[in-house]
This record gives C-alpha cells, structure tokens and sequence, in this order.
C-alpha cells in the first residue's frame, strides 16, 4: 500500500516531488498552471494579480456512455474558441473517463475525476487512484466535494490526503468547501469555509498551492437552484484569498483561482464572475446543457 505521505509545516518551500511516496517516481516536469493567458484583477482585498478564468463541468452520476460522448462531442462544439481564452475542464463519471478523454480529441478542455483516493496504488477496493486519472489523460480532481462529505462522511483530513496525492499524481486538485445551511443561518459560514481550506491545505508548499484552485460550493445552493448572492460569494472568496495571503504570501493569494458553485447557470453566471475575487464557477446541473454551459464558458472569459 502506497499512502501519500503527510506533510508538515516545515515542509512548506520544500520540492513536492520531496513529498511523494518512496518508490513514487514523479513525472512532472515544469508543468504549466493550466493557464496559458490572463486577465488581470484587481482583488476585493486589495492583492493586483493575473488570474486566468476556470470553468468546470460536474456531470455527477448523469448520464450513459453514449450520451456521455455525444455531450463531449457537443461541448467542444458550442465551447468552440472560448477554450482558448479560460481554462475549463470536464468531470464525467469515472466509468466514462476513458471515452470522454477520447471524444476530447486535441481540444484544450481538460478531464478530471469527480473524486481521486488518497492513495496512488494498492487494496483499496472500489476507489480511483489520481496516478490512474492521470494515466488515461485526466489532469484535474475534484476533492472534497459536498456531495462526498456529506454522503459518505469525508473529513477535512481525507479531502486534505486527498489533495496531497492529486498533487503527487501530477494532477491539479480543485478542493471544494462551503457550508450548510444550519452552519450559515448560525452566523458560522466563514469560520466553516476557513477551518476547511485551512485543513485541506495543510503541510502543502507554496509551489503546491500555486496549482490548487479552490472551490467554494454552499451546500445549500448546489442542484437547489438557490444561489449565494455576487456579495455572500465574494465576502466568502475574500476571506479565502486573504486566509492564503496569511498562510502563504500576497503574490500567491493573488494567483491562485478561487471559482464559485451553487446553482451556477447563464443567467446568473455573469453577475457571479463580475464579483473580483470570484473567478469562474464549478457547474453541475447547467453543464449537462451545451448551450447553457457553453454560456457560462463564454461569461467567465468576458468577466
Ligand atoms: P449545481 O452543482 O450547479 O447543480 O448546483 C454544483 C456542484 O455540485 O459542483
């Protein structure tokens, strides 16, 4: 079993390649944020930064093989050269990893996994290893999604192994957090966020966060059509990129992407992206939709 190692404070400025597994052979190269072109924002907290607009599409457990192509074939269609202005990825369902990747053909639209174990190999029955994402071409994960915290009980400390062993599969994780409705009503949402981004990014280097986006998804606007007001998700995109200025440095904070998700559709997407410290969306039941997800893309990259 091949677990991937956890990371201490001091191992911040540390090599991530140092972090991998024994045995792990790492084939990163200088890779690339996913950006190729950026905008330039100025932060609500003030940080001047060039941020390129992400985009991602959740498909959840929808779908069949065939309609799973016939979507992909569709998207990359209606997205058209909007791809070359943001970065945007696509989540099938893992049975359909393989096939989307294909239906992808050369298009800059990346794949990822919904999910990815905290482990790169071994008895772990029923989970993806993020080395195996990455082997049929994925080059993203979503962890800690709410789906997955709240339905099968994952921790802070899982969704943060998690994204430990994305990074050492060489895949860009997008870490979701955000609160329920309880903890919102309570007047708790930021400290939830917080305690969440603090855990899931804990031990990691500076180099490591620099390929992390991070999501934030109020459980009680996702597939409700409830959505966080462009303020209630800026004050919480705010806070993340100053907890980051304080856990890492300004110039980070100001890189990193921090996307919104919740209810995210073409109505309401570009007044979500107008929001300076909101950089895009994770979408789930519009991205089913090419013409609605197709929109969205196309908000993000005049935001
Ligand atoms: P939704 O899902 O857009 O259907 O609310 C968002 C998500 O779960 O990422």
């Amino acid at each position: 079993m091949t677990t991937a190692p956890r990371a201490s404070t001091t191992d911040r400025g540390r090599d991530p390649d140092d972090l991998l597994p024994s045995g792990v052979v790492s084939t990163r190269g200088d890779v690339p944020p996913l950006g190729r072109a950026a905008r330039n924002r100025t932060s609500g907290i003030g940080i001047m930064a060039t941020r390129r607009p992400y985009v991602g599409g959740n498909w959840k457990m929808h779908g069949e093989l065939a309609a799973a192509v016939e979507l992909t074939e569709n998207l990359v269609a209606g997205i058209g050269d909007t791809v070359l202005k943001i970065d945007i990825s696509i989540f099938p369902p893992f049975p359909y990893l393989q096939a989307v990747g294909h239906a992808l053909g050369h298009t800059a639209i990346s794949l990822g996994g919904q999910d990815c174990a905290a482990h790169l190999e071994g008895a772990h029955t029923g989970q993806t290893s993020p080395a195996m994402i990455a082997d049929l071409g994925g080059k993203v994960a979503l962890v800690g999604h709410s789906e997955r915290r709240h339905e099968l009980g994952e921790s802070d400390a899982v969704v943060a192994a998690k994204a430990r062993a994305a990074l050492a599969a060489d895949l860009q994780p997008v870490v979701c957090v955000g609160e329920t409705l309880a903890q919102r009503e309570a007047g708790n949402a930021l400290q939830v966020v917080e305690k969440q981004v603090r855990a899931a990014l804990e031990g990691l280097s500076a180099t490591q966060v620099g390929r992390v986006v991070v999501a934030y998804e109020p459980v009680w606007a996702i597939g409700t059509g409830m959505t966080a007001t462009p303020d209630d998700a800026q004050s919480a995109h705010a806070m993340i990129r100053a907890l980051l200025g304080e856990l890492y440095d300004a110039q980070l904070a100001g890189s990193v992407r921090i996307i919104y998700g919740g209810s995210v559709k073409a109505a309401n997407a570009a007044e979500l992206f107008a929001a300076p410290d909101v950089d895009g969306g994770l979408i789930g039941g519009a991205s089913l939709k090419v013409e609605e997800f197709s929109s969205i893309c196309q908000f993000a990259s005049s935001s």
